[in-house]
Formats: C-alpha cells, sequence, structure tokens
C-alpha cells in the first residue's frame, strides 16, 4: 500500500483491502482472511476462482503458446468466433482486450457505415447515466457528464437522451444517425434495466434511419442475465446490429469480442481496424472452456439469480431506507436512500465483497457458480448492516 502511495498514479480509490487468492466463490486476503466475492473483479471471475476446469486449460495453454498476433492463424478463435455466432444470432466476430475497446471498434464500425452512406452520416446516439469505457472513443458516448468533463472536447457528435424515453429517441434519431449504443441493463449507471417498449423503438428505428444499433454487453452479457446475452430476455429477442462483450469470456484472462450481422461487418475492410494482443491462443482457449461450463450452469445462474432477488426484496421490505431493488440473473442492485459506502466497508469487515455505485446503489455481481448457502451467507451480513443503518 505503501509503495502503490508512492509510485502509482493517484487515480484509483482502493478499498483497503490486499488480496492474495482465491478459491471456488471466495477471495483471501493477505493475512489468510476469508471473503464472499459478490463483486468478482466487476463482473470477470464468473466461475469464481482457481475453477480446475480454467487451471487446468491455462496451464496446458502456457506451456504451449500464450501469445501469436494476428500476423497468423491459431486453433482456437475460429472455433470461439462460431460459438459466438451461435450464441448471439449474429455472423462475425472481432476479438481485442476489453470492454473499452470492443466498444470502440464498435464505434469505428458506425461510423464507417455512416460515411459509406454519407459524410454526414456520423451521429452516435447514447443513454443518459450511460457507461461505456474511458477511451476517447467511448468516453465520448458514455452519458455520464463526471466521467467525462476533464477529457472535453470530446468525440464529436454524440448525442444523449433519457433512458427509456421513447418520445425523445423518436427525436434524436435523423438520417445523420450512423448508430446507437444502449446497454440492456445499465451498470455502472446503477442497475437500470431497458424497457421492452425502449429497446423495439431503439431497434425500428435504427432500421428506419439506416444507423447500427449496438448492444453493450461487457457487464451485463455473456450469461448474467441468465441467458447468454441480456438482449434475449425479451420475446421476441430484440437482435441488436452489433454486440460487445468482454468481462467474464476468458475468467480473467483479458478478452473482449465483437459480434456483428453482415451490414455491420460491410463496413469494415481489410486494414481498417487491427490489435496485436486481441484474441490471443491462451484468451480463447480459455474463453471456449468457459463457454462450455456456462451452459451447465445458466439453469443455475436463472434459479440463483431468482432466489437472490426475492430474497433482497425481503430486505427491502423490512427497511425503509431501500429504494428499490433491480436487474436480472446475476445483475443486482439495490438503491438506498442513504450512501452505500459505509455500508460496503463494514460488509467488508463481515466478509462479503460488494460495491457500491451511483453513491447509493448497493451492486452485486456474484459468481455463476453462487449456491443458495451463499446467498443466504450474503444476505445475513446485508441484514446485519441495514439494522445499524440510522
Ligand atoms: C457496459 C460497459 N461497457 C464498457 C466497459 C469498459 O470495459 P473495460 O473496463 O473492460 O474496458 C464497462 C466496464 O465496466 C462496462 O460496464
Amino acid at each position: 500500500m505503501d509503495l502503490e502511495r508512492d509510485y502509482l498514479l493517484q487515480n484509483y480509490a482502493r478499498y483497503p483491502l490486499v488480496l492474495a487468492r482465491g478459491k471456488g466463490n471466495y477471495v483471501y486476503d493477505i493475512e489468510g482472511r476469508r471473503y464472499l466475492d459478490f463483486i468478482t473483479g466487476i463482473g470477470v471471475n464468473a466461475l469464481g476462482h482457481a475453477h480446475p476446469r480454467i487451471v487446468k486449460v491455462i496451464r496446458d495453454q502456457a506451456a504451449q503458446m500464450v501469445h501469436s498476433s494476428n500476423l497468423y492463424y491459431h486453433q482456437y478463435q475460429g472455433p470461439l468466433a462460431k460459438r459466438l455466432v451461435e450464441m448471439s444470432g449474429l455472423t462475425r466476430v472481432f476479438f481485442c482486450n476489453t470492454g473499452t475497446e470492443s466498444v470502440e471498434g464498435a464505434l469505428k464500425m458506425a461510423k464507417a457505415h455512416g460515411r459509406a452512406i454519407s459524410p454526414e452520416k456520423s451521429e452516435i446516439i447514447s443513454l443518459e447515466n450511460s457507461f461505456h469505457g474511458r477511451s476517447i472513443g467511448a468516453l465520448s458516448v458514455t452519458g455520464q457528464p463526471k466521467y467525462r468533463a476533464d477529457f472535453e472536447p470530446l468525440m464529436p457528435g454524440a448525442r444523449f437522451v433519457p433512458a427509456n424515453d421513447v418520445a425523445a429517441l423518436e427525436a434524436a434519431f435523423t438520417d445523420r444517425t450512423a448508430g446507437m449504443i444502449v446497454e440492456l441493463i445499465q451498470g455502472e449507471g446503477g442497475i437500470y434495466p431497458l424497457t421492452h417498449e425502449f429497446a423495439a423503438k431503439a431497434r425500428e428505428l435504427a432500421d428506419r434511419h439506416n444507423a447500427l444499433l449496438i448492444a453493450d454487453e461487457t457487464q451485463c452479457g455473456v450469461g448474467r442475465p441468465g441467458t447468454y446475452f441480456a438482449y434475449q430476455r425479451s420475446a421476441p429477442v430484440i437482435l441488436p446490429d452489433v454486440v460487445v462483450a468482454a468481462k467474464p469470456v476468458a475468467c480473467g484472462i483479458p478478452l473482449g469480442f465483437i459480434i456483428t450481422n453482415d451490414k455491420a461487418a460491410a463496413a469494415i475492410k481489410p486494414g481498417m481496424h487491427g490489435t496485436t494482443f486481441g484474441g490471443g491462443p491462451l484468451a480463447c482457449r480459455v474463453a471456449l472452456e468457459f463457454l462450455d461450463i456456462l451452459d451447465g450452469l445458466m439453469p443455475e445462474i436463472q434459479k440463483m439469480g431468482g432466489y437472490f432477488h426475492v430474497e433482497l426484496n425481503e430486505l427491502a421490505r423490512k427497511h425503509s431506507f431501500v429504494k428499490e431493488v433491480r436487474g436480472f440473473g446475476l445483475m443486482l442492485g439495490v438503491e438506498l436512500t442513504v450512501p452505500g459506502k459505509q455500508i460496503v466497508l463494514d460488509a467488508m469487515k463481515d466478509g462479503l465483497l460488494m460495491n457500491c455505485t451511483h453513491d447509493t446503489v448497493l451492486r452485486f455481481l456474484p459468481p455463476y457458480t453462487v449456491t443458495e448457502k451463499e446467498v443466504d451467507q450474503a444476505v445475513k451480513v446485508l441484514g446485519k448492516q441495514f439494522a445499524k443503518v440510522k
């Protein structure tokens, strides 16, 4: 901690906890204290820690080849792309390393799609309260002034509308719109699901104005909502043109991806986009293993997500300062009328890791392997902390 204070850029406000290792759904600090991990490295460690099948493929692949670059083929990008295409209902994949990078690639895709139609067709519609990453492009479409203010002026042509405001969405779309980016469940913004009506209208308007609809599933996708992707929750499914995701797909090895339909894919020609690290053999092989395991876990995600949601509602009923419980599957938020930070710190002392977003929303991103007993344990710690709130 002392060295970090002296030598690291002071951009993080870390919790006072030094983690040493993890096993299953628990992590341990350097003094050996155990914590139930209900934040999973912000939605990354979906199989908990040191999952035996993941450890095995990492060991095996590390001894064979970690990185090869995109100059050459390797055995795992093709099969993984096929798998993601089958999961998504779309047709082509690009691999990168992070959520931000996948958003960045999707924005380039939308801009190139627009530009091929008209030089004026370059606007991107996004939502207020959204979060899409910290690069200049991703920040430009992030609808939270606190992240953007210090870096203005950003990319021109970003327009923001309030989530679930159909009239504002209709007013924002024009023939200058190249694309629209949405989180079907806003994560950093405080776990806010979009309504089916709003998503359907976004699809309709994107079609009418020949713009690309981009679903940012970095936090709300890849199994977490109890379906492969959050857009698959609605019936009928509202299929985006482009899906971007990252976080859990390679269990902590950095891997992001973009999945597109043929129309969006046609915007990117040879040489227009690329990456050195993205889609390496280690990350892709781990992702294939993860997706194999995910299929078996899907009913559990739905069951445990439902159980946790019910238990949180029960807590909400007992405490008037709990405003609302929101989310789907294993992406749940509890909005309070009081600040959440102290509750997070006190729960940590009691062996539970979660975090707080937007000052008043307790955020839970438990591992997909969570058990009923662990949910009970988390609810017990929360109940104890809630009882102390004045
Ligand atoms: C919806 C969404 N998009 C993009 C990002 C950025 O992802 P990364 O931090 O992997 O670059 C995040 C990160 O939390 C996110 O929640």
